[in-house]
């Protein structure tokens, strides 16, 4: 019986595995009647119908089902538009608040007889969700009809492209007076006010929280599924029905993964996730944030090239980039203050400067970049500008709607948000973000799909986490602020910090990590944290559990003092991440350790 169902959807569809599996659950819970029924109609359909969705994987509902359309999904026809955009099989954007791309972006392939149309209404019944886009390619194929089987790429490409929907617009509306109620009160869920989609239809989906929830899987994810979770595709491989599908596949006629460190189904439903909230055109997820540094900058940066970087960093970054980029690469780099414009200025001037990274917030003094002003400066000479936004998360920052090129976050942090999964992205233009593709499908460093299933289900808590991280952040740098055994604390939500001003510009909130100095040296500073009894003692940040430590022993004791003091790091430094324990007993704890003292 297997064997039977199996062979028939091959030959039937080309679908992979997983439709296979579907289908023998599907057949099982059809009667035996309506099993016939649906024999015969394959047999029909058999000879001359191949239809493959969204990489290779067909949506097949079984009979009785009804349909289903989600709202947006249901009146996405309508909304189709000329972008100019063209369907590249990677771009991974997601409709928001009514526009429409039909999840269909990526991996699309139709491959429709001369007697599609009339062939319509039987698979109607079982791709219901997808039957605006086919009638569109239908069209397409129509008018285009050269009396081959399979229509010209591009006239798949064209309707495709005709899904996709501009989001350059969306811009994030600053706080003009400055004033941290305000933000906090923002009704967009602390995300940036969606002001350039207000011309879109709303639809459902309107506020981050909604997007981090549904984007990538509910409109759009390239798995046959009812489920409500977005399946793990443990493959290392693809296969193809035969060597004309094969042949299709290489001369881009046909979409797969092909390999499993090309792509994968689960890890593209995330990518369009993140590219979703970071409103990016197209995002690649990789196994870690340094994978995503590391490989961007390999394939950004020619030898011979300059980059522009920040005093205050990851120090991995730094030292990648010192030791690694400097020597091997014939690549030289300035290394300026993060409010330093003239400096970035100069630097531009007198270099052919390739890329300016940045942190903002940096890592651990949470300074600010002012993303709009130093992209300006930046594109005015040819440079691309990557803002690491690990610390603000796509929810508190928009990095690319402020004019950056590319945003990268580690995603070990907020986005996972449970300290249990490592993975990095690069978001932005599909030019730039193909060209990071590429080498990365050379290097390696794939996520695990495993691993991609995690960072989906950590998004979808990310509003509320981030909401609540921020808040506890806030309150607790005030009170820090206010407290005589701490002598310095650093929040760019805090007028005191140095960056307060844009911060205030360009941000919805300032993220769960306060760093702040004892009033003390090494030694009163670890008795601070060793007295602390609901933080781990840790690297990282950015999860439920609170973590704390103190740079100079966590990620410098390999350095003397005046080394440390050469980065900047002070040895009663503390990086607190306060994670999802309840605001007052995290209080209580900080003010016992400090009582300790
Ligand atoms: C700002 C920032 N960027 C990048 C990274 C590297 O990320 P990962 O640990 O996921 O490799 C870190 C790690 O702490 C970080 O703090």
């Amino acid at each position: 019986m297997k064997t039977t169902i199996r062979t028939s959807r091959r030959k039937s569809s080309g679908d992979n595995v997983n439709n296979d599996y579907l289908e023998i659950v599907r057949v099982l819970r059809l009667g035996k009647r309506e099993r016939e029924e649906e024999e015969e109609e394959e047999e029909e359909e058999r000879e001359d119908l191949t239809m493959a969705v969204a990489g290779g994987f067909a949506r097949v509902l079984p009979s009785s089902f009804e349909c289903r359309s989600d709202p947006d999904f249901s009146t996405g026809s309508e909304k189709f538009n000329s972008t100019g955009n063209r369907f590249t099989g990677k771009t991974n954007s997601f409709p928001i608040c009514g526009s429409f791309n039909s999840g269909l972006s990526s991996s699309l392939i139709f491959r429709f007889p001369p007697n599609f149309v009339r062939q319509l209404s039987i698979k109607a019944r079982r791709n219901c969700s997808n039957i605006g886009v086919a009638q569109v390619v239908a069209a397409s194929w129509s008018n285009n009809n050269n009396g081959n089987s399979v229509p010209n790429v591009s006239a798949v490409d064209s309707a495709a492209a005709a899904t996709e929907i501009e989001i350059d617009e969306v811009k994030a509306v600053v706080d003009v007076n400055g004033d941290n109620s305000k933000i906090n009160n923002n009704n967009n869920n602390n995300g940036v006010q969606l002001s350039g989609l207000a011309a879109l239809k709303a639809s459902f989906l309107c506020s981050d929280g909604s997007i981090a929830v549904h984007a990538g899987e509910r409109l759009g994810r390239g798995i046959v599924t009812d489920g409500i979770t977005t399946p793990v595709v443990n493959t290392t491989a693809y296969w193809f029905k035969n060597s004309d599908e094969l042949i299709d596949f290489k001369e881009g006629r046909y979409a797969s993964f092909e390999y499993g460190r090309y792509g994968n189904p689960t890890t593209e439903s995330l990518e369009r996730k993140i590219s979703a909230l970071e409103r990016a055109e197209t995002t690649l997820f990789l196994a870690s944030g340094m994978c995503a540094s590391t490989v961007l900058m390999f394939a950004l940066v020619k030898k011979g090239g300059h980059i522009v970087t920040t005093t205050d960093c990851y120090r991995k970054t730094r030292i990648f980039i010192q030791d690694y980029l400097v020597p091997n690469m014939d690549i030289t780099v300035t290394v300026i203050d993060p409010a330093d414009i003239d400096g970035l200025q100069s630097a531009l001037d007198q270099n052919n400067v390739s890329l300016f990274f940045t942190e903002s917030p940096t890592n651990p003094y949470l300074r600010c970049v002012d993303i709009e002003l130093v992209s300006k400066i930046c594109h005015s000479k040819g440079a691309l500008v990557c803002i690491d936004g690990t610390f603000a998360t796509p929810l508190n920052q928009k990095a690319l709607s402020l004019g950056a090129d590319i945003v990268l976050n580690s995603a070990t942090k907020y986005i996972g948000g449970h300290n249990d999964v490592i993975g990095g992205c690069i978001s932005g233009s599909e030019e730039v973000v193909s060209k990071i593709r590429k080498l990365h499908h050379v290097l390696g460093g794939v996520l695990n799909p495993n691993a991609a299933y995690l960072f989906i289900r950590g998004i979808k808590t990310l509003h509320v986490r981030i909401k609540q991280q921020n808040s506890t952040a806030l309150e607790m740098a005030k009170i820090l602020e206010a407290h005589p055994k701490i002598v310095r604390v650093h929040y760019p939500g805090l007028p005191s910090h140095p960056d307060h001003d844009i911060a205030m510009q360009q941000m919805t909130g300032f993220g769960g990590v306060v760093s702040f100095e004892v009033d003390g040296d090494l030694h009163t500073t670890k008795k601070f944290i060793d007295a602390l009894k609901i933080p781990y003692i840790a690297p990282s940040f950015g999860g439920c559990e609170s973590i704390v430590d103190q740079p100079a022993i966590m990620s410098y004791w390999d350095l003397t003092q005046d080394g440390r003091a050469m980065f900047g790091i002070k040895d009663n430094l503390v990086r607190f991440s306060f994670g999802l324990e309840d605001f007052e007993d995290l209080k209580a704890d900080i003010l016992q350790a400090l009582a300790t003292l």
